[in-house]
């Protein structure tokens, strides 16, 4: 019997040279064209299953791209790979000044692509409308409970007010959809659910639950705790009628669910098992660090130097081949069930969420 060994990202090591021209693909055929840029590694909250209380040594700021490095690249990234979608995420993207400029500068790009953001939202409600003009699309902010109190135990500060302003402030500054990402507490997660959902059915945000993955910097992730999709569906539909969304589902990460009231559909749910039934086969991602890294996956062990290129005084074409390269190489899944799984060393507030 072949064993094959899947899923590991460390060991892919491709046989063949990346294409040097067409989209961005990988040995197993898929194509990345969905781009996740890390602005920074710093955060204004704490999240338990994110960070230490104490935070983390930062990336030193001339480690970091400056946002003409930053621009470069999103146009390498745009005009040269084939990237129609860039998603901003840190850290907290909103503690980067520049950031408008950024998004500026993104939506510039022809064919322009289609740009979002990640946030915590601390800070949002004052930017949420300049971040639209910039010429933001979308927005997704983290919240994992609508109660104050579990809040502040989650994410170690008291931010819950400005969180929900913040909410309501991206949707009168028109970004359509507003998502709202949570992930569940191990103890009382079962219970915020239930009235997170209320909260976003009432508010008009869509909610998008995701499992709680192996990338806390503390790697104190443990499988048993974690709550798993199917568990967090049971306990919905304790309170809601929730049924398959019939559209095709693509390579979005969560599998959709519509939520019924009456007979008449109220809204939506998203439920993102990233643990329990990987959607890595569909996977149309790559990544960028803060650092100018690139990352064909949030668990993979190798990275391309992309700053160091950059700062050498290498061209357009060279870091073109460099990102292809580093693409190619991209693993058949994330590993985390295989018996060898390795976590990443950095956590997720420096891959980008
Ligand atoms: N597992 C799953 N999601 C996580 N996030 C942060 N850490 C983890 C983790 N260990 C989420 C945040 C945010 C997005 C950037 O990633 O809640 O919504
Ligand atoms: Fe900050 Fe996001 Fe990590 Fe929470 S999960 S500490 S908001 S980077």
């Amino acid at each position: 019997m072949t064993v094959v060994a899947l899923g590991v990202p460390s060991v892919h090591r491709p046989q063949s040279p990346a294409p040097e021209e067409g989209p961005l693909v990988d040995t197993f055929g898929r194509v990345a064209t969905d781009l996740r840029v890390s602005l920074t590694d710093l955060c204004n909250l704490r999240c338990t299953y994110c960070m230490p209380a104490e935070g983390l040594d930062w990336l030193p700021s001339d480690e970091k791209l400056n946002p003409d490095e930053l621009i470069r690249l999103l146009g390498v990234a745009v005009t040269r790979l084939g990237i129609t979608s860039v998603r901003f995420t840190g850290g907290e993207p909103l503690v980067v000044p520049h950031l408008e400029d950024v998004v500026a500068a993104t939506a510039a790009l022809r064919p322009r692509p289609e740009i979002t953001l990640t946030t915590n939202g601390v800070g949002l409600a004052k930017r949420a409308a300049g971040l639209k003009r910039a010429g933001l699309d979308r927005i997704n902010v983290s919240l994992d409970t609508v109660d104050p109190a579990r809040f502040a135990a989650i994410t170690r500060r008291d931010r819950f007010t400005e969180v929900v302003a913040g909410l309501r402030a991206a949707k009168e500054a028109g970004l359509d959809p507003v998502k709202v990402n949570a992930v569940l507490d191990p103890v009382s997660g079962l219970d915020d659910v239930v009235s997170l959902l209320r909260f976003c059915l009432e508010h008009g945000y869509q909610l998008r639950v995701i499992e709680q993955m192996p990338l806390d910097a503390g790697h104190s992730w443990e499988r048993e705790r974690a709550l798993s999709a199917d568990v967090i569906l049971s306990a919905l539909r304790r309170h809601f009628t929730l049924t398959p969304d019939p559209r095709p589902r693509g390579s979005a990460p969560a599998q959709l669910w519509q939520v019924h009231d009456d007979g008449h559909v109220t809204g939506h749910i998203g439920i993102i098992a990233s643990v329990s039934d990987a959607f890595c086969s569909t996977c149309d991602r790559s990544r960028l660090t803060a650092d100018g890294q690139v990352r064909n996956c949030l668990f993979a062990r190798d990275e391309t130097d992309l700053r160091a290129l950059l700062r050498s005084g290498a061209d357009d074409a060279a870091l073109e081949d460099a990102w292809r390269a580093a693409m190619w190489a991209k693993a058949a899944g994330h590993g985390i069930n295989d018996p060898g799984f390795v976590q990443p060393d950095r956590p997720m507030s420096a891959i980008g969420g």
